[in-house]
């Protein structure tokens, strides 16, 4: 199982205290949350309704998973136009509550496109709606999947990494190395050649997807059915913000992006429609709080 390792109180920065009343000043605009803990609050309700609620400026980093349009459980089938519509409406509330120095990662998946496409990536269809900077696109290659017959079994989905300052954003590549290096004693003119902590864990970042069924279930599996594994949520919060900063997930499902980033110090609110899945974030946030006190 995935097991994070939460950051020391004495490692924060300065920024805690500051950080702490741009939260709990957010928190008190957005109304009483379904749940709440010392750096996270969970709401239900929709999302685009809670964003409205924010002021410019306040968000960090949001990472987020919205509804693909594909007919899950907790989504309605709409034409493939209105789908993007949508989109394009709350990017545009999280690019307005961004920071200026602030970030936006979306994973998104494959639509289906009657007589046009099996299966078209959704960043092909939103990419000239989004305010922010495209940065780069990352490949999160899995696995396990379904099996394809008359094509290629999908083994991949996207994580758009937009910032809203092409000149000035939050890249921390050392807390994201991959210590798994080939060569790690090899020298040039008698000096390492790599980084002593790892290699650059590049564009294609190959980590398990969250799995179901018997003998195959992942430990961290919750009943929710589309959730993050931790470890993506570990290494974009890492890679992506800072200690202390405040990240929010417009689509919360489970809850996976807002316990990694409670417990990697950071602040972290998140929207939920469901209150099913309200609770379960709410559950899951708090053991994982209370089973790694931070040091
Ligand atoms: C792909 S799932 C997110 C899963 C999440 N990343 C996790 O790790 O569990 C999308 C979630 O968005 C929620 N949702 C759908 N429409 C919403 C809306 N308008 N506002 C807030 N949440 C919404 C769904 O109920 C669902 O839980």
């Amino acid at each position: 199982m995935t097991v994070l390792q939460p950051i020391a109180e004495t490692d924060l920065s300065p920024n805690d205290e500051a950080s702490r009343a741009r939260f709990e000043g957010l928190v008190d605009l957005l109304g009483k949350p379904f749940a709440r803990g010392d750096r996270y609050a969970i709401f239900q309700g929709d999302c685009l309704d809670f964003m409205s609620e924010l002021p410019d400026q306040t968000i960090d980093l949001s990472f987020t998973s919205p509804p693909y349009n594909i007919g899950k459980e907790y989504e309605k089938i709409v034409p493939i136009d209105q789908y993007i519509d949508w989109c394009a409406k709350w990017i545009g509330q999280l690019h307005r509550i961004a920071t200026s120095r602030g970030a936006f990662v979306l994973n998104v998946g494959y639509v289906a496109i009657e007589d046009r496409a099996r299966s078209i990536p959704i960043p092909y269809l939103l990419w000239n709606r989004i305010a922010f900077f495209l940065q780069q696109e990352i490949v999160w290659n899995y696995g396990a999947g379904v099996a394809a017959r008359k094509a290629l079994s999908p083994r991949n989905e996207k994580l758009l990494w937009y910032v809203k300052d092409a000149s000035d954003y939050c890249f921390n590549l050392d807390d994201i190395r991959d210590p798994n290096v080939a060569y790690p004693n090899q020298k040039k003119n008698g000096k390492l050649r790599c980084n002593t902590l790892g290699k650059n864990p590049s564009d294609v970042w190959q980590i398990a997807k969250v799995t179901s069924g018997a003998n195959r279930s992942s430990s961290e599996r919750t009943k929710h059915p589309a959730q993050f594994p931790l470890d993506l949520c570990d290494r974009v919060i890492k890679g992506f913000s800072n200690k202390s900063d405040l990240v929010l997930d417009p689509f919360a499902g489970s809850g996976s992006s807002l316990e990694a980033s409670a417990l990697l110090q950071r602040f972290a609110i998140g929207f939920e429609v469901r209150k099913d899945y309200c609770a379960l974030a709410a559950e899951r946030v708090r053991k994982a709080l209370s089973v790694m006190p931070l040091l």
